[in-house]
């Protein structure tokens, strides 16, 4: 008998097949491939030219990968009835022949990822009548025929990701009843028909991210009664059709960022109960309206970045009332935020309201994040905090606030920092911006006297030339005798100006 044992360059391997005869008659294994007792066989190689003829008579899967295979024929999977999973993958494969499954009706997953195929021929896949998966994204594929996946009621994975499709005809999924993933992720795709996913009533997933999509047709996700993630991410939408998400009641995540979203309707995020992953971010949003999120206990993280917000609803957030993280930043338009913006968010830790346009924040802001640990506030326009603006935080371990033109006269900023330096963790860069014989010190090294001083004076703001007057400050009294070991002129005036 001949067997080969080129992948068994050595002579203990070869001591085994000759002195094991009965196993090696079942357990052949072709040239640059392992062959497992589950039945797997891997083979990998530039050197593999052709499906291998032969394998382990009870081979049940066989994964071919980073070969030199161009061509499945007619004959490739011939003589493998138990064969279950084929996979040819990262190969120059460009060509299938049109009968190429008739002889491997039996397979329930075939995987033809990152190949070279530009085309499928009509119907390749019609044979397989109990195929469940079937993957070939990552090649060159322009169009799908129509009855492409006609009768393959069994799949329920599907993904045509990453390859050149920019439509897809009405009915190309019609009779998928099983389908559970599809991933139309990284095509060219301008427009869905309005109808394509309906019948998907078991789809999960729900991928169309990075495509050419700049309308959403109104009544699409309407079946989709079971869906549990949708991705539509990076694509060119300008406007979603109202109530479009509304039949997607258990679905968990939602990403729509990275879209070209400027408005978005009322209650577009109404009726979805489970939703615990809401990406919004990268949309040039101007203005949101009143009503927007339904109830949606199970959000703990929400992002709402860059933005053209100028300001936000002030029930916003009202309906997360699960949220432990928020991050609404890198929003440049962002100018004021409303007082009861955090009313309802008891368990929010993580506050990020960096890079944003913020001149002045309500006293009242924070004064229900009895939980809040973190708040980032660095790198807007703050000149000067209310008094009393971080009562109600009581659990505050970490605030950043560098990167703001403060005004460092009798400001409570210095007051504040002075009995909380180790909370504010980049004291460093919280600088003097004004008063100008301050300019470029760090709050940090002011001198107590300088701060002590202001403590029993009525003050009020500087002006910043070309600036907005900030909101009034508080007025402080006591009837403690202020130290007088003065050190500026200049600060006088302003402080008593
Ligand atoms: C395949 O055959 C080998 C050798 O006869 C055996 O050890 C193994 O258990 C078989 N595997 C399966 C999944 O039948
Ligand atoms: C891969 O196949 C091409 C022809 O299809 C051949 O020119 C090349 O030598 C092969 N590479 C190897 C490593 O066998
Ligand atoms: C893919 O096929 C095209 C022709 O259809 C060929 O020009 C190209 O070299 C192939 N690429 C690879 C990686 O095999
Ligand atoms: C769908 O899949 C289930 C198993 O998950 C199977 O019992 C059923 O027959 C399939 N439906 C169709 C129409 O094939
Ligand atoms: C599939 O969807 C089409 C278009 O919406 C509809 O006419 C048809 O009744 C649906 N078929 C099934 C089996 O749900
Ligand atoms: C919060 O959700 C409930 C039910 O989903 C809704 O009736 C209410 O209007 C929502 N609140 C806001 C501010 O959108
Ligand atoms: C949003 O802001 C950017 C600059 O931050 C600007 O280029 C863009 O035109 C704005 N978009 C809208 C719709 O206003
Ligand atoms: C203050 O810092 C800025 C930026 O680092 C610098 O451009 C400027 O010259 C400094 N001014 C003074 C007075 O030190």
């Amino acid at each position: 008998m001949s067997i080969s044992i080129d992948f068994a360059g050595t002579l203990w391997k070869t001591l085994i097949l000759v002195t094991l005869p009965h196993l090696t008659c079942h357990a052949l294994c072709p040239a640059s491939c392992l062959c497992g007792l589950d039945g797997g066989v891997q083979c990998h190689g530039n050197t593999i030219a052709d499906v291998p003829e032969l394998l382990p008579v009870n081979a049940s899967q066989l994964l071919l990968d980073r070969t030199n295979i161009t061509v499945i024929n007619k004959q490739s999977l011939a003589n493998k009835k138990l064969l279950l999973r084929f996979g040819l993958t990262s190969s120059p494969l460009h060509t299938i022949y049109p009968g190429a499954f008739q002889v491997a009706p039996q397979l329930k997953s075939v995987k033809l990822s990152s190949n070279n195929l530009s085309t499928l021929p009509a119907r390749v896949f019609s044979p397989l009548n109990t195929l469940e998966q079937l993957h070939v994204d990552s090649n060159q594929l322009e169009t799908i025929a129509p009855d492409m996946f006609k009768g393959l009621r069994e799949l329920f994975d599907l993904d045509l990701s990453s390859n050149r499709l920019s439509s897809l005809a009405s009915g190309l999924f019609e009779g998928l009843t099983n389908l559970t993933n599809l991933n139309l992720c990284k095509n060219s795709i301008k427009k869905f028909p309005p109808t394509i996913f309906h019948n998907l009533t078991n789809l999960r997933v729900l991928a169309i991210c990075y495509n050419e999509l700049e309308v959403l047709e109104a009544g699409i996700f309407d079946d989709l009664v079971n869906l549990v993630e949708l991705k539509i991410h990076r694509n060119k939408i300008t406007s979603l059709p109202l109530h479009v998400f509304w039949a997607l009641r258990n679905l968990k995540t939602l990403t729509l960022s990275s879209n070209r979203l400027e408005a978005i309707p009322e209650k577009s995020f109404y009726n979805m109960p489970k939703l615990n992953k809401l990406n919004l971010f990268n949309n040039p949003l101007l203005s949101l309206p009143k009503q927007l999120m339904g109830h949606m206990p199970d959000i703990t993280e929400f992002y709402l970045s860059a933005t053209n917000l100028t300001t936000a609803p002030g029930n916003l957030f009202a309906n997360m009332s699960g949220l432990r993280k928020l991050k609404f930043n890198f929003n440049k338009q962002l100018r004021e935020l409303p007082s009861d913006l955090f009313c309802c968010n008891p368990k929010l830790q993580t506050l990020s309201l960096i890079s944003n346009d913020l001149r002045s924040l309500h006293p009242q802001l924070f004064s229900r994040l009895g939980k809040l640990m973190e708040l980032l506030i660095d790198n807007n326009e703050l000149q000067s905090l209310p008094d009393n603006i971080f009562q109600g935080a009581v659990n505050l371990a970490v605030v950043k606030m560098g990167g703001n033109p403060w005004n460092c006269v009798c400001s409570i900023i210095s007051k504040w920092m002075k009995q909380n330096r180790h909370v504010v963790v980049d004291r460093a860069n919280v600088i003097c911006h004004s008063p100008a014989y301050r300019l470029n010190q760090t709050v940090d090294s002011l001198p107590d006297e300088e701060i002590d001083f202001c403590d029993g004076r009525i003050f009020r703001p500087t002006h910043h030339p070309g600036r907005e007057p900030m909101t009034p400050l508080h007025t402080i009294q006591t009837s403690r005798p202020t130290t007088t070991p003065l050190t500026s002129y200049t600060f006088f005036t302003t402080c008593l100006s």
